[in-house]
């Protein structure tokens, strides 16, 4: 009476239902290799539980080894929290880098997207229970992470008026954070548990309150974003298109990748540019006297000298 199906291809609830149409008393949603940790919350019409990678191999060691008379109960064990490790990068997540965008790291930022209790549209689940109205549902995606850093956003905003969109993006990605315990553990991707590096949490779990004060910022005017797209390759009426108006990219700088003042750094390391030198300015927003040391983690093989490993600030706005 319990069904066994794969999670993933289409909804997990669709499933459900087709199984209790079918008469089934309850479902075990097993996760692939590929899915690994990443399990969904959905509004099942029968009991059901989504079960991560290593733990469905016990489950079909078992089915296996007893059929025909295996047997499975699913009982709640009521919501909990602190669950560990968290955050993770969920298995479905998007890795870079960007194949498309020349040079800059993608993603910036991680934020939270697996099962995010919501606000909904319609009735929840295939067959819905007549006491549950159009209230809430569970969602995953980047259509819920999203909402997230558009928050975060919407915050700082609210908090500098004034401060430009690359400001503010600045702002977001140099509080995140890559750890997820004191001792400095790195994030870990949900496909493996095992460290799950910058081109899948990018600068990091997305921090609102830290945002907010980041001290200092990257800035980016409009026409380093036209010199930036001309230098892409990008002709007049394209970079046009892309920025909302009128530009011409005679009339600009063509800057690399590496020339954007970004908050993120990459470079190309060939036989012929084994040594590069990039500059980044930063505007101090923070209290009008700060004090910034540099702490630098290098990349296995790579090192970095810094022009200055000290920077000292004593009015608001100093680049
Ligand atoms: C059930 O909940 C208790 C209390 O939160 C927890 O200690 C226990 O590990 C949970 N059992 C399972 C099987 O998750
Ligand atoms: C590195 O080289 C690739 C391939 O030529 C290019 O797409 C990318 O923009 C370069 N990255 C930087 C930072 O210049
Ligand atoms: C990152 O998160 C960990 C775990 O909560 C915390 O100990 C650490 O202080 C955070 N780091 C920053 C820079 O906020
Ligand atoms: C800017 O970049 C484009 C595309 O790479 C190139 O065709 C153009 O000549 C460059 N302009 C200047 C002034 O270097
Ligand atoms: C970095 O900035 C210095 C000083 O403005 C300038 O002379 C140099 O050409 C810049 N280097 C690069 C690689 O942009």
């Amino acid at each position: 009476k319990i069904v066994i199906c794969v999670a993933g291809r289409f909804k997990d609830e669709v499933k459900g239902e087709a199984a209790y149409l079918a008469g089934a008393e309850g479902m075990i949603v097993i996760n692939e290799p590929s899915q690994g940790h990443t399990t969904f919350s959905s509004a099942h019409v029968l009991p059901a539980s989504n079960i991560d990678h290593p733990a469905v191999l016990e489950i079909l060691d078992y089915y296996y080894n007893n059929q025909p008379n295996a047997f499975a109960s699913i009982r709640f064990n009521g919501t909990q929290f602190g669950f560990t490790p968290s955050p993770t990068v969920a298995s479905f997540s998007s890795r870079g880098p960007s194949r498309m965008n020349g040079g800059i790291i993608k993603p910036d930022v991680l934020a939270p997207g697996v099962n995010i209790l919501a606000a909904w549209h319609t009735d929840v689940g295939p067959n819905p229970n007549p006491l549950a109205t159009h209230t809430f549902n569970f969602d995953s995606g980047t259509s819920m992470a999203a909402p997230h850093v558009a928050g975060i956003a919407a915050l700082v905003r609210s908090k500098h008026l004034g401060w430009t969109p690359a400001e503010i993006i600045s702002a977001i990605v140099t509080t995140s954070n890559d750890s997820w315990t004191d001792a400095g553990d790195l994030i870990v991707d949900d496909t493996s548990y095992k460290t799950a590096g910058i081109y899948a949490t990018g600068a990091g779990q997305v921090n609102p309150t830290r945002a907010v004060d980041p001290g200092l910022v990257f800035g980016l005017t409009l026409n380093d974003y036209i010199g930036y797209l001309c230098g892409l390759g990008y002709d007049d009426t394209e970079v046009s298109l892309t920025i909302g108006k009128q530009a011409r990219c005679n009339m600009v700088k063509n800057l690399t990748a590496s020339e954007l003042n970004y908050p993120s750094i990459a470079i190309n390391l060939t036989r012929s540019t084994m040594s590069q030198i990039v500059n980044r300015t930063v505007k101090n927003v923070g209290d009008a006297r700060e004090d910034y040391s540099a702490k630098i983690t290098e990349p296995v093989g790579v090192a970095i000298y810094l022009s200055t490993y000290k920077l000292r600030f004593t009015r608001l706005n100093q680049e």
